[in-house]
């Protein structure tokens, strides 16, 4: 058991560099020692002891009197400054700086905000946690007074060390030596500090003027490019799919003769379910071409049975592509036109109702052919419905006339006679 003193002897020819007392360290063999030499000087009042241990030692927080870490109050306000902030901010920019209507949904709502809300506080939690260890530990720390000393080199392996620092008001280098030795230390050292500042080097300055410098020329190249225009396409580092051997439509090709890219339909062939039909069913009129309104060659009557069916089918099929212009009944209020007239835009046309004398005279085949081509400023839609849908069709539309005007003459005998006149 020897109480040394001196500081760790300096095995080079330079100046010994200036150094000043850190504090003492003392070496026991067993963790047991070391605890009661811990209790016992903190009983004496010091206040700057740290233990050294191979493995975590049990109760040495209790014998350091070591407060409880305040690191889950950090993570906690981490956290809680991740979550409010993501809220706030998804809040601001949802509802107010670029408010965005999707399918009538709020503008603020808590749980779309959730998921980014939970994020950012396990982040923020993270980083909390992470720099809340550096910070408290006085991390990153280059070098420590502790590594000049020898003994220390086995407290990795098989040594218990208790370091009393100097700058404690109740350090006392001899009265620590006393204590620890009665507490069975088999060595006790004083630390030194070194505390002469050297000077960079001046190759890691250069070093670190010229990385700086070369840091700054990216920034300085996007932001000229974002400044200027340039006749070259642009840098695509990522090609993706986006440039692919392959013929696109209506372009010329050297492959085929004809020098097409596309091919025409080979003459002869059906498309799957574009049999033709009878013509008249899949126009309505008996001509070549559409004839004139007045024309005595629309088909007056549906071509195909009329059915209980069929009505169905039409009703559905006319609330569904019908309706949205033309209203549920037929009278031009469907909720397209509603919306194009709020919003004045003044290309829209109000569709005339389907009650009027002009459109209840017209021939059935005559409605057909408005489905099928369209008329004026109302599109076609023989892409979208089949004809037997578009007779379908035609049929309820005559079903909503009838409904407006009826005459007694509609009406089945047995059902007129019971029938009374209201009004
Ligand atoms: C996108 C809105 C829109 C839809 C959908 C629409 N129409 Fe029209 N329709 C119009 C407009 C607009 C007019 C009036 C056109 C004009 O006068 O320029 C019109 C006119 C008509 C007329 C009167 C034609 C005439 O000779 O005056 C009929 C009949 C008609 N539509 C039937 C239908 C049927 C049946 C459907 C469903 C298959 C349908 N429309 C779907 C907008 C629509």
């Amino acid at each position: 058991m020897s109480t040394t003193v001196e500081p760790t002897p300096v095995t080079t020819d330079e100046p010994e560099p200036a150094s000043r007392l850190f504090g003492a360290i003392a070496i026991f063999e067993s963790a047991e020692k070391l605890l009661s030499a811990a209790t016992a000087l903190k009983q004496s009042g010091l206040t700057k002891l740290e233990a050294h241990t191979p493995y975590p030692v049990h109760g040495i927080d209790e014998a350091l009197r070591i407060a409880p870490t305040r690191l889950p109050w950090v993570v906690l306000a981490g956290a809680l400054i991740g979550a409010g902030g993501a809220f706030a901010m998804q809040h601001w920019m949802n509802g107010i700086d670029y408010p965005f209507l999707i399918s009538g949904k709020p503008l603020m709502s808590i749980p779309s905000s959730i998921p980014v809300t939970f994020e950012v506080a396990i982040l923020l939690a993270a980083f909390a946690a992470f720099f809340g260890v550096l910070l408290f530990n006085g991390l990153p720390r280059l070098a420590h007074p502790l590594f000049r000393t020898q003994v220390f080199r086995r407290v990795t392996s098989d040594q218990f060390a208790l370091v009393a620092e100097s700058d404690d008001p109740r350090f006392d280098e001899l009265r620590f030596g006393v204590i620890t030795t009665e507490h069975g230390a088999t060595s006790v050292e004083s630390i030194e500090q070194d505390v002469s500042s050297v000077a960079m080097p001046t190759l890691l300055k250069a070093a670190g003027v010229s990385l700086v410098a070369l840091a700054l020329i990216p920034p300085v190249l996007i932001a000229q490019a974002r400044a200027t225009t340039s006749e070259k396409p642009r840098i695509h580092p990522i090609q993706d799919m986006d440039f692919q051997a392959k013929f696109k439509a209506q372009t010329t090709s050297p492959f085929f003769d004809d020098g097409r890219a596309m091919r025409l339909q080979i003459s002869g062939t059906v498309a799957r379910g574009d049999m033709p039909i009878d013509p008249a069913i899949s126009t309505g009129y008996t001509s070549d071409a559409p004839p004139g309104p007045e024309s005595s060659q629309w088909l007056d009557s549906i071509p195909i049975s009329p059915t209980i069916e069929l009505m169905a089918r039409g009703r559905e099929r006319f609330n569904i592509f019908c309706a949205a212009c033309h209203g549920r009944g037929g009278d031009g209020d469907g909720i397209v036109t509603v919306r194009a007239l709020e919003l004045q835009q003044g290309t829209w046309v109000k569709p005339i109702s389907l009650h009027d004398r002009s459109v209840r005279d017209q021939p059935d085949g005559r409605l057909f052919n408005t489905i099928t081509n369209g008329v004026r400023k109302m599109p076609g839609y023989a892409s979208q419905i089949k004809p037997e849908d578009r007779w379908a069709i035609v049929l309820y539309l005559r079903a909503l006339q009838s409904s407006r005007n009826a005459q007694p003459a509609d009406v089945p005998a047995d059902v007129l006679e019971t029938l009374r006149e209201t009004n």
